[in-house]
């Protein structure tokens, strides 16, 4: 039954809900309500099917209109959860019509409940009760809903899917607060919509009715309602909405609210102009919220937020500034795309997050320019999709879901982050405003109602056309978001005569082996027939689509380039071929020179081989070997990974880096003449080499950029001043580095030889940049800057276990941590934790007297560090303060668990492993979190192979790079 959708005969129009909380009401704390809903009927029928689940429902009856008066008829209930039947003796009158609007003179049928349901204190779900704590030490109650996929029905009967739109008013009965209060820095409850009225209740002494304003049409999801003492900074938007962040009295909301407030008041006009919509309610809360599961969820007008995504002090770290910065930004944009216009169902999530994970960066970009905030899209966003995407088990953007933990188990990367960087892709395709103007057009379209992908398509097409931009964009999506997987492009250099687009037969088998070998997944759209002709037959190669870029003035010389593309489905387990329906449209623009300027191509590929022409300003006759001359992919637009056929290839593609490293470590303006990349490209080809599992190219790069550094630093270039300036690029780039070295040590851990290699090119790579910038903050510092610093010092403590760096931390505890600056908190203390003996009990001692949020979880974390078995496991249990059992009941079904699951298995590369999760999970079954123990069963054996194969050539390369001795080479060579 749980599958089941309702049926759309019966609509409701509107909600009047009442609803009194007794959250210290012994010995469990309740609320009880009382509802009245219109509704528009349309086909005769004599049953009413809404969604109520544990709630207890009483006095259950229609009022319908007759011609001598309003008719009450009491309803039979049927319970079949979540589902409940209201059976009446004869039909309901038909008042409303298939599109539901009402039969002029027809009155709705009104549906009265009362019902009552227990609060849950541990699920964070439906209405809930949050407790916290003041500094005197007494607990109060806060009373906070979350609705969010499917828990509206755990708080009132309603019709609880997306589509079912309604207005709503809403009143909250609530314990009478003191008179003389200031309403401006006090308030005791909270909804949608400002306050309308306050009363005192008429029969209940000691309390007050509190009644808010009706509501716009919206879905159930988005209700909420918040009771309890809640402090509050006010603020005013540009063109005049009244913005509050709101927290508990436990909060210092004048200095912790500032931040957030500042964001919203700047965002909230961002995207008025964007949208050309204006901001639709009267205010906007954002409510810090002490329990509370996701970290925020965009109820209209009334967002709530964890509180360490929304409270801000001048001890929190840079990286919590951003995540709130983002989030505040994320939610935000949801009024409009989300809220506003809403997926028709939970099939088209990816419309509500994969676009507010894009608005969120575009916002957060005008916010905070400096961060630059696109680069590390590239290098989060569009990794997490391609790192999700590359795996069998991993799923299409637009997916069938029916019961509540499949919805809840589409809030992952998939949605959010292959939806947010398929958005990027087709927005960089069809040019920013063009987009822009599209979506204008589309929420314009769909206001107060429901949209799918489709409808998005069509205005995008309309705009597009407008525009004289070729792209059929609904063709052009459907790959993306129908079906799952990423394109991986293999490049030929087509001129070279001796490597003619001939897939190397081995590679193509290979590839086809490993996929049939490990593929039982049916609804896979690509196949393991190897498309890709052995070396008899000549594949059919097509030429690409241009798009755009050549237009070059009138005399330039020109040597022409020629290059054969490859497309065929990125997979962990090696590459498969896409059967002709399912190949993606990928655009791929192309950088080139042209006398000092850049220039680019934009191409469209579309068959299993292109073929792309390209004029390069240049010498007529090709040299022998190519200067630096092309860079694929720049802007990263494509969603794909690049891999590069030949060594000569790549060895173009490292000249190139190269020669950008002045222009994006010291902010050098870019040579004239010559192909340059910037920091998110080379990023982007860091990640790919990574993921392709080309250890040694990985490498090459590392080692160039390691080379220009310590030459850099040696000529005095690069210095604390140049850092400074180009902190942004320079931290992107390290982070890339950084994760794939932390990745490399995951997968070779077993090997100490290669161990002690990879930490040793940590310490080149880190240590310079650690001793520019020093432990202690300086004045003024940007928080970039501190983010490197927290950078090198996590990895030179954290993986490459550098002595000197380990001393230096330890003395940090001893002296006092309010010298270190705060993003480096996590290191000392994992430092201590890891390299003390008696670390462990002085952590777990430090944590119980912490109340500072970000500083508690960075202590938490840190007792991740012990590598003794008996603290890892007393950890845990610390951590979840309860047993297994107690646990699963409490995030079953729920959107927490896969990310759980995941976070417990996601570490560990051995095939044995492997199987032991395996085994665990098919003895376990884990409802919700199947997927994502599939995946990182994938995932884990994908690591396993590579270690097996790759780790005689590293050892050599650490050698070679006198990384590691070469007198201990391993004989297994
Ligand atoms: N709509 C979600 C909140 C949500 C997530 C509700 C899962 C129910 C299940 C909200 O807009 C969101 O995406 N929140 C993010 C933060 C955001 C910055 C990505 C979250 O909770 O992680
Ligand atoms: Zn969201």
């Amino acid at each position: 039954m749980d599958s089941l959708r309702l049926p759309s005969s019966i609509k409701p129009v509107h909600y009047d809900i009442s609803i009194t909380p007794e959250m210290d009401a012994q010995p469990e704390p309740f609320f009880a309500g009382t509802e009245c809903i219109s509704l528009r009927i349309s086909e005769p029928t004599k049953t009413i099917v809404l969604h109520a689940l544990e709630l207890e429902l009483t006095n259950v009856h229609v009022t319908i209109p007759a011609p001598d008066g309003p008719l009450s008829i009491a309803a039979t209930l049927t319970l079949d959860k979540p589902i409940v039947t209201l059976t009446f003796p004869d039909e309901l009158p038909v008042n409303g019509t298939a599109d539901m609007k009402p039969i002029a003179g027809a009155p709705d049928v009104l549906l009265h409940l009362d019902f009552r349901g227990e609060f849950r204190t541990s699920e964070l779900c439906g209405f809930y009760r949050s407790t916290y704590s003041l500094p005197d030490g007494t607990v109060k109650s806060l009373g906070v809903t979350q609705f969010e996929p499917t828990d509206a029905r755990r708080a009132f009967p309603c019709f609880d899917e997306p589509s079912f739109k309604a207005t709503f008013t809403l009143s909250l009965v609530v314990p009478a607060w003191p008179s003389g209060e200031d309403p401006q820095r006090i308030v005791h409850a909270v909804s949608n919509m400002p306050v309308q009225s306050t009363d005192t209740h008429p029969t209940t002494p000691g309390k007050t009715i509190v009644r808010f304003g009706r509501t716009p049409i919206m879905s159930t999801y988005l209700l909420a309602w918040v009771c309890g003492d809640l402090v509050r900074l006010e603020g005013q938007t540009e063109s005049g909405t009244v913005v509050s962040v709101m927290a508990t009295p436990k909060w210092d909301i004048e200095k912790q609210a500032h931040f957030a407030l500042d964001v919203a008041t700047k965002c909230i006009p961002f995207f008025e102009k964007l949208f050309d919509i204006r901001y639709p309610l009267p205010k906007m809360d954002l409510l810090a919220i002490p329990d509370f599961s996701a970290g925020a969820m965009e109820n209209f007008g009334a967002v709530t937020y964890r509180e360490t995504r929304l409270l801000i002090d001048e001890d929190s770290s840079a990286a919590i500034k951003q995540a709130t910065c983002r989030t505040v930004c994320h939610e935000i944009s949801h009024m409009w795309f989300g809220n506003l216009v809403t997926m028709e169902w939970w099939t088209y999530l990816w419309l509500n997050e994969g676009f507010a994970r894009w608005a969120e960066y575009l916002a957060t970009d005008y916010v905070y320019p400096e961060w630059h905030v696109w680069d590390s899209f590239v290098s989060d966003v569009s990794e997490a999709a391609l790192a999700l995407d590359s795996l069998e088990s991993s799923h299409a953007i637009e997916v069938p879901v029916k019961n509540p933990a499949e919805i809840n188990e589409i809030f992952d990367n998939i949605s959010y982050s292959k939806g947010g960087s398929v958005i990027r892709m087709l927005a960089s395709t069809m040019g920013h405003d063009v987009f822009v103007e599209g979506v204008r057009e589309y929420l314009k379209a769909h206001l107060y109602s429901n949209a799918t992908s489709e409808n998005l398509w069509v205005a995008l097409s309309a705009a597009a056309q407008r525009h004289n931009v070729s792209l059929n964009v609904s063709e052009f999506m459907a790959p993306w978001i129908r079906q799952m997987g990423c394109p991986l492009l293999t490049v030929y250099d087509a001129d070279r005569p001796q490597k003619q687009p001939q897939p190397q037969p081995s590679e193509a088998q290979q590839a086809a082996a490993a996929s049939t070998q490990e593929s039982t997944n049916t609804t896979s759209t690509a196949t393991a027939t190897a498309a890709a002709a052995p070396t008899t037959a000549t594949p059919v190669v097509l030429p690409a689509t241009l798009l755009g870029g050549l237009d070059l003035p009138e005399g330039t010389p020109l040597h022409k380039r020629r290059f054969t593309v490859l497309q065929q489905r990125w997979l962990r387990s090696g590459a498969r071929e896409l059967t002709p329906e399912a190949l993606f449209r990928v655009p791929l623009p192309i950088s080139t020179h042209s006398g000092g300027s850049s220039r680019q191509l934009m191409f469209l590929l579309s068959s299993t081989w292109s073929q792309l022409d390209l004029s390069v300003p240049g010498p007529a006759q090709p040299e022998e070997a190519h200067p630096a001359e092309v860079f694929m992919n720049s802007g990263v637009v494509a969603l794909a990974r690049i891999r590069f056929a030949e060594d000569a290839l790549f060895q173009e593609v490292l000249r190139v880096v190269a020669n950008s490293l002045p222009h994006i470590v010291l902010g050098v303006p870019p040579p004239a003449g010559q192909v340059t990349c910037t920091v998110a490209e080379t990023v982007r080809l860091l990640k790919d080499c990574y993921a392709l599992r080309q250890t040694l190219r990985y490498l090459q790069v590392a080692n160039v950029v390691q080379c220009f550094m310590q030459e850099a630093f040696a000529r005095g270039e690069l210095n604390l001043a140049h850092v400074k300036a180009q902190q942004g690029p320079t931290l992107l780039l390290m982070n890339a580095l950084a994760s794939g070295l932390g990745g490399l040590m995951l997968v070779f851990g077993e090997d100490d030889e290669i161990m002690a290699g990879l930490r040793q090119l940590g310490r080149r790579l880190f240590g310079p940049i650690s001793g520019q910038l020093g432990w202690r903050k300086v004045p003024e510092e940007s928080d970039q800057a501190s983010l490197l610093r927290s950078l090198a010092i996590g990895m030179l403590i954290g993986c490459c276990e550098s002595r000197p760096h380990i001393d230096r931390a330890l003395e940090f505890v001893t002296t006092g941590m309010h010298e270190l600056p705060s993003d480096c908190r996590g290191a000392v203390y994992s430092a201590l934790v890891k390299f003390t003996p008696d670390g462990y009990e002085r952590m777990v001692a430090m944590h119980e007297g912490c109340d500072v949020p970000e500083v508690k979880r960075n202590m938490l974390s840190a007792l991740g560090a012990t590598r003794d078995p008996e603290k890892l496991a007393k950890t845990l249990e610390y951590s979840c303060s309860e047993k297994i059992g107690a646990f699963l009941e409490r995030f079953q079904g729920g959107f927490m668990l896969p990310n759980i699951v995941g976070a417990l298995v996601n570490y560990f590369t051995s095939a044995a492993k492997a199987d032991e999760i395996e085994r665990f999970f098919r003895e376990h079954r884990v409802p919700g979190a199947e997927r994502t123990a599939q995946q990182a069963v994938e995932r884990i054996r994908a690591c396993a192979t590579w270690a097996q194969s790759d780790a005689p050539l590293l050892r050599k390369w650490l050698q070679d790079e006198h990384l590691c001795p070469s007198a201990s080479a391993s004989p297994a060579q």
